[in-house]
């Protein structure tokens, strides 16, 4: 029987994450899953009801029974939600600031995790998120914390939207970014942290190439 490969890629937003999670996997022929896009459908699901997304006795009325589905057409993950397909309806900028902050709830979480377990469980795979090192799979046997400056995620991020016709401002932007940090890493619980076993890597001065090979060579 093949010896399972378990990495995790933690790291604060347009830390280039997955990009590097995506090339992994097709090298390695193995699973990804990115977490991230979770958190997003759970947020769309609240915005959709019309419910905070800080007020966790209304998260409470749908979060144990959300209707969400991970799917791999060709490779690729397809989130849905109610049966919809919503991969690109999450990409939304509102989605993401919603999603960080619906991911501070406990019940939320617990949920989220309870399925990430579930699909990474008996396959290899690599996870991209921000609790995955520490606290989804706190015995991968690669860790990866995956970071950047604000200044040239807030670059990255912006020339990403303005590519998908996306009229955004990078101020505005790189505030978002920053709020979004905040909230990650200064949630109760399981917040964005380095995991203490985890190989930091910062992608601000490099590229995908040199980063993926740089996580390869511990993995060889
Ligand atoms: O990786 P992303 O930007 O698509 O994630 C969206 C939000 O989801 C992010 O602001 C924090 C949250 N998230 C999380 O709390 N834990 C994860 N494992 C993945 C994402």
């Amino acid at each position: 029987m093949e010896k399972l490969i378990t990495i995790a890629l933690d790291g604060p937003s347009g830390s280039g994450k997955s990009t590097i999670a995506k090339k992994l996997s097709n090298t390695l022929n193995i699973l990804y899953l990115d977490t991230g896009a979770m958190y997003r459908a759970t947020a769309l699901k609240a915005l959709k009801l019309g419910i905070d997304t800080f007020d966790e006795t209304g998260v409470n009325t749908f979060i144990n029974n959300i209707d969400l589905d991970i799917k791999y057409i060709d490779g690729a993950q397809h989130t849905y939600l109610d049966g919809e397909d919503v991969s690109d309806k999450i990409r939304e900028p509102q989605v993401s600031m919603a999603a960080s902050n619906i991911s501070s709830l406990k019940p939320v979480r617990l949920k989220m995790v309870d399925m990430q377990r579930k699909i990474a469980s008996g396959t290899s795979c690599v996870l991209d998120g921000r609790d995955i090192g520490s606290y989804v799979l706190p015995n991968a046997e690669y860790k990866f914390y995956i970071t950047a400056s604000v200044d040239v995620r807030a670059d990255r991020r912006f020339k990403e939207l303005k590519l998908k016709g996306h009229n955004v401002d990078f101020n505005a932007l790189k505030e978002e970014i920053e709020q979004r940090d905040y909230n990650d890493k200064n949630r109760d619980f399981a917040p964005l942290k380095k995991a203490d076993d985890a190989v930091e890597i910062d992608t601000s001065y490099m590229t995908i190439e040199q980063v993926i090979n740089k996580v390869l060579s511990y993995i060889k």
